[in-house]
Order: C-alpha cells, then sequence, then structure tokens
C-alpha cells in the first residue's frame, strides 16, 4: 500500500513534511527519491521543523550527513539529513553508516537514498517525488511497507494532501 499526495508550492511541501513529522517512529530510515529539485531538501526543512530542529537545514551534499538536535518530542532526539548524489552506492554509502546511527532515538532522511539500496537498513520508508502538472505541483509517493510506521494514521496526518 501506498498513500500519494500532492503539494502546490514549496512551502506547502515544507508543510506536508512537519506534518509527517508528527507520525515519524524513532528509528526509521525515510528514502528520499526524486530529481534534482523535485523537493527534497524541502520536505526535510518542513520534517526539521515539525521535530523541532533549531538552526538551517539545508542540501547535505558535501557534508553527506548532517546531525540536528531536535527539542526531544516523540522519542526523537535527533535528526540525520543525509545526501548520497555524490556517495553513491558502494562502500563509502555504506561507512556513513547511516543504518546503524539511527538507532532507537534518531530518524534519518536520506536524499537518493535509493541509489544505495543495500546499505541503509531493513526499515525503510520510501517518499518518491515527481513534478506535477503545473510548474509548482509535486506529487509524492510514499511508501510505508516494511517499517513500523503507521499507516492508518500516517494518512490521516497528510489528509490535507493526500490524494486518491
Ligand atoms: N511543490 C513544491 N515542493 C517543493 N519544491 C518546490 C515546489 N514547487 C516549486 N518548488 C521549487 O523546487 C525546488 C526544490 O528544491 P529542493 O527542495 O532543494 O529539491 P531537491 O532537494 O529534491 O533537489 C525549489 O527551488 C523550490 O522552490
Ligand atoms: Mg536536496
Amino acid at each position: 500500500m501506498t498513500i500519494q499526495a500532492r503539494t502546490t508550492s514549496v512551502d506547502d511541501t515544507r508543510a506536508l513534511g512537519k506534518a509527517l513529522a508528527d507520525v515519524l517512529v524513532p528509528g526509521t530510515v525515510v528514502v528520499l527519491a526524486g530529481g534534482l529539485g523535485a523537493g527534497k531538501t524541502a520536505l526535510s526543512q518542513g520534517v526539521a521543523a515539525g521535530l523541532g530542529v533549531e538552526g538551517r537545514v539545508t542540501s547535505p551534499t558535501f557534508t553527506m550527513v548532517a546531525t540536528h538536535d531536535t527539542d526531544g518530542r516523540r522519542g526523537i532526539s535527533q535528526l540525520l539529513h543525509a545526501d548520497l548524489y555524490r556517495v553513491g552506492s558502494g562502500a563509502e554509502a555504506d561507512d556513513l553508516a547511516i543504518a546503524e546511527m539511527v538507532e532507537d532515538a534518531a530518524v534519518a532522511l536520506v536524499e537518493w537514498g535509493d541509489m544505495a539500496p543495500g546499505v541503509l537498513g531493513p526499515t525503510q520508508v520510501t517518499c518518491t517525488i515527481s513534478l506535477g502538472e503545473g510548474e509548482d505541483d509535486r506529487l509524492l509517493v510514499l511508501d510505508l511497507d516494511g517499517s513500523s510506521m503507521d499507516e492508518a494514521a500516517t494518512t490521516a496526518a497528510l489528509a490535507a494532501w493526500v490524494t486518491p
């Protein structure tokens, strides 16, 4: 089962991310898939806001993994934000140890995580973002299969954006 959603502006995608933060479960790795400019970083900024992260969240392309402290809500004390675009799929991605770092008290958002499917651990959520009809429309497909996240709760949290 997947959840499909639509946003109509960058702020709308941030708002969706903020709402998604309310149903994130500690230990979850979220793979963010979609081309350059799809909105992976915008979504990450919304999630960060929803977890009470202070300070700027930017594309971590050159740092590979950025670690942000949250305000500790919902048992999530850290947000890991990674970008595998320059890392690729091999041992270097494995070295980032995202699956190990996420443990019990963090959530990881991994831009271009679909490039390294083997190294992110078994319990993943995938969010695929693609361009919609209008210039600022984005279509999001959320796949929660195999993760600890609740489908009904997530659908309810994202009700403002969910499409049939
Ligand atoms: N609905 C939307 N959601 C997200 N970004 C949008 C949307 N509409 C337009 N944009 C623009 O698309 C770009 C998305 O950038 P970014 O989040 O950095 O993408 P990515 O991290 O996927 O490369 C921004 O310039 C943003 O203003
Ligand atoms: Mg980005």
